[in-house]
């Protein structure tokens, strides 16, 4: 099959493109200096030419505060550039895999949320994730809308920059010898190659809809850190951070645990535990300069 991935210089779009590869698909990758999707002349041009059966799409303005600090950008990419692929997909006759976020939601429950659940999202990037879920529901019926978190892989995460949380972590504990967490922020870490799977496998389906794509069970950062550290073999003070102690100015919600449920459902569930995935992410991690103390 012919596969677009727009946000191809990204951290999960440079695994689709690799593991859609080792699938023997003939993936592209779209970067930003080929496509712009806040522009539909772009995306026409650039889609059109190509003519993918699908097109995946993992672009976004996905920094929190900053989409606070600059609410027409977020909804220039996460609604109306979204809106564009989703009008060149169908035009064009392609599936559209749609990446989203869990940030849709407010956080007020205590058990994971469904698909069905109501998102009421509490910040603008939120908000603009699901403005552009909206249109991709709305416009081209042959889409996978994919809710995911807390996401961290081998590849540099352009939006955010610097290290994933996991790579942070482990240079603290060894630059400082000392890390605090927050405990009251809960998430399901999702390795970017098994999302990056799970968007190969659903690619091969017809059972178009809305699906919760993220790590089996879930975690507080705090209790993320500490697996991080034992599984590396890291010996370090970690400490549980006081409420407010690192202030954002966007509200996050406090649980945005989500359960797998429609992929369950068709059962193509592809995701491991939260565990899992990070303890392959460690075994596999280049073995160069490793931090004094991990094995
Ligand atoms: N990272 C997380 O923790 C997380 C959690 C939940 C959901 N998600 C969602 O997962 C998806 C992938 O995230 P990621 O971590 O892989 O992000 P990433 O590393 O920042 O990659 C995003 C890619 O999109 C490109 N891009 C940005 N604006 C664009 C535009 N207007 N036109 C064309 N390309 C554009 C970027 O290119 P340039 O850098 O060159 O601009 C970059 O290559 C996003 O939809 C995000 O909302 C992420």
């Amino acid at each position: 099959m012919n596969i677009a991935v727009i946000g191809g210089s990204g951290q999960l779009g440079r695994d689709v493109v690799s593991v859609f590869r080792e699938s023997h698909d003939h993936a592209f990758s779209l970067t930003h200096a080929e496509i712009e999707i806040c522009s539909f002349e772009s995306v026409k041009t650039c889609l059109q030419e190509k003519s993918p059966a699908v097109v995946v799409n993992t672009a976004a303005m996905h920094h929190v505060e900053n989409c606070e600090k600059e609410p027409a950008a977020a909804y220039a990419v996460n609604a109306i550039g979204v809106r564009n692929i989703a009008l060149v997909t169908r035009e064009i006759g392609a599936t559209l895999i749609h990446v989203s976020t869990d940030y849709v939601f407010d956080g007020k429950k205590s058990t994971p949320y469904a698909e069905e659940d109501l998102p009421l999202p509490l910040n603008v990037y939120g908000n603009s994730k699901l403005a552009g879920e909206c249109y991709v529901r709305t416009i081209n019926p042959k889409h996978f809308v994919l809710r995911t978190s807390a996401l961290y892989g081998k590849h540099q995460c352009r939006g955010k920059g610097g290290r994933n949380f996991v790579d942070l972590m482990l240079e603290l504990a060894r630059t400082r010898g000392w890390v605090r967490v927050v405990s009251d922020e809960f998430v399901s870490p999702t390795p970017t190659y098994d999302l990056a799977r799970q968007i190969v496998s659903l690619s091969r389906c017809d059972s178009y809809g809305l699906y919760h794509a993220t790590s089996e069970s879930s975690c507080s950062w705090y209790e993320f850190a500490r697996e991080i550290f034992s599984l590396a073999g890291v010996q370090v003070n970690i400490e549980v951070a006081n409420p407010g102690e690192f202030p954002t100015k966007a509200p996050r919600p406090a649980y945005s645990v989500l359960e797998n449920r429609g992929l369950n459902k068709i059962g193509l569930n592809k995701l491991v535990s939260w565990q899992e995935g990070l303890e392959r992410y460690l075994t596999e991690k280049v073995p160069a300069p490793l931090p004094s103390g991990i094995r």
